[in-house]
């Protein structure tokens, strides 16, 4: 077990580059599944649900290699349709291999990959939008057991815009039989790079990045080498970490073209963002103000970010309101925030920040990935010490978060707990 010791009271200041993005990893591993031979992943970040998603493709009979930055994947030998029920309870987006395994050969068999630490999670839309492409399915013992001859294009309307239910269609729509319009489909840049990646295995896509998919229905996919796109959300939760601090960072391969609902919100609240085509900088030279904020699908200001920007607004004098629409309970960081001092009051699926209090350094737990970023943030402010367990979570999303806070002239350590 390992714990991060965050002394806080320094401004973050200096240049670091953001990682590929895990969001779009976890979605083009699953698709190489599409086409047998050699896929290339090119600017893979080391995380654990990296590792658990190589080890699930492993288990269907891939083999995985990750050296350095580069992901190769060889989908020529896979012998098996069934993922392992332990590796989706470790990981959701496991759930993603339904899809293509069903597209591809005709069968595959996953379990539900039931809640998770901000409440239940149906999967009803990958379910239902499969069946309309004419995938039987059965759940027996909290397992979907999923066969189909060949799929059939349709039309799919999605009540939300799913991120996952839009991956998982869209895997197995481009090698169903005619053409699949998917209505309300989500946005996400990494929907769109996954879209993408499709194209260049030969999938036929029209509309990525509107809410209306058009899917041409090929017989085959060849396999193809794709660039990961910066990741959002990290970018997102380094900007808020210098706004908090009246810090100056500069993100390099990051691209403000994905973040433009946080910038907007950033710039709102008092900081200055210069860009370029790959760099980012932050300067904040004063407290944040107060604002109000609402969660929503991309284009929209992210979930993924809801809890960092609760973090931040303890900074700001006065009151601050944080509505998660998208998780209506991911808010198990909040008696977190309160051990370090956090006024916070929660009404419903509504945070209220009372801010511009003091924080004050104790031992706190994360309970999810963007949970842990917001105690992190909190513990760069709070006076003393702050210790973070449960690094696990942070391990999931963040590559190298100490060494990057660290290059930033923050004092974080991670220590072995028994040390
Ligand atoms: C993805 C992201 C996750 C992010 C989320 C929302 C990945 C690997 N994970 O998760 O980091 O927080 O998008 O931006 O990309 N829902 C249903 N039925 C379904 C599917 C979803 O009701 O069949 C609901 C969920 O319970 C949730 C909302 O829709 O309330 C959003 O879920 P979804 O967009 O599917 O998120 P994920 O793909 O799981």
């Amino acid at each position: 077990m390992e714990k991060l010791l965050i002394r806080g009271g320094r401004s973050l200041r200096g240049r670091i580059a953001i990682s590929g993005a895990k969001n779009a990893v976890l979605a083009l591993a699953p698709a190489t599944l599409l086409a047998p031979g050699s896929h290339r992943l090119l600017n893979v970040p080391h995380l654990t649900d990296v590792l658990t998603m190589m080890e699930l493709l492993e288990s269907l009979g891939c083999s995985c290699r990750l050296t350095g930055k580069e992901l190769l994947i060889d989908t020529s030998t896979i012998h098996s349709f069934h993922a392992p029920d332990e590796l989706v309870g470790r990981m959701r987006a496991s759930f993603y291999v339904l899809g293509p395994l069903l597209a591809r050969y005709g069968h595959a068999e996953v379990s539900l990959p039931g809640g998770c630490a901000f409440g239940p999670r149906p999967v009803d839309l990958h379910l239902e939008g499969l069946q309309q492409l004419g995938a039987q399915l059965t759940v027996r013992n909290r397992r979907v057991y999923a066969r189909a001859e060949r799929l059939r294009g349709t039309t799919i309307d999605l009540r939300f815009p799913s991120v996952g239910a839009t991956g998982n269609l869209l895997m197995a729509a481009v090698l169903a039989e005619g053409e699949t319009l998917i209505r309300n489909a989500a946005r996400e840049p990494e929907i769109v790079q996954l879209g993408e990646y499709l194209c260049a295995m030969g999938a036929s896509i029209e509309g990525l990045g509107s809410p209306v998919l058009r899917i041409r229905g090929v017989s085959h996919l060849h396999p193809a080498t794709v660039e990961v796109i910066p990741d959002r959300i990290e970018a997102a939760t380094f900007l808020i970490a210098a706004a908090a601090t009246q810090g100056e960072v500069t993100l390099t391969q990051a691209r403000s073209d994905h973040l433009h609902a946080i910038l907007t919100k950033l710039q709102e609240v008092g900081c200055s963002i210069v860009t370029t085509h790959d760099t980012l900088t932050l300067r904040m030279e004063t407290l944040p103000a107060p604002s109000t904020v609402t969660t929503a699908p991309y284009p929209g200001f992210p979930t993924d970010v809801q809890a960092q920007w609760t973090a931040l607004m303890l900074r700001a004098p006065g009151v601050s309101r944080i509505t998660d629409t998208i998780y209506l309970d991911r808010f198990k960081h909040i008696p977190e925030l309160q051990r370090l001092g956090a006024r916070i009051e929660l009404h419903g699926n509504t945070a209220i920040v009372f801010g511009g209090h003091p924080l004050t350094g104790t031992t706190v737990v994360s309970s999810d990935l963007r949970a842990s970023a917001a105690l992190l943030i909190a513990g760069l402010i709070a006076e003393g010490e702050t210790e973070v367990l449960g690094l696990h979570h942070i391990d999931r999303g963040y590559e190298a978060i100490e060494q990057k806070l660290q290059q930033l002239g923050a004092d974080v350590q991670r220590v072995r707990v028994d040390d």
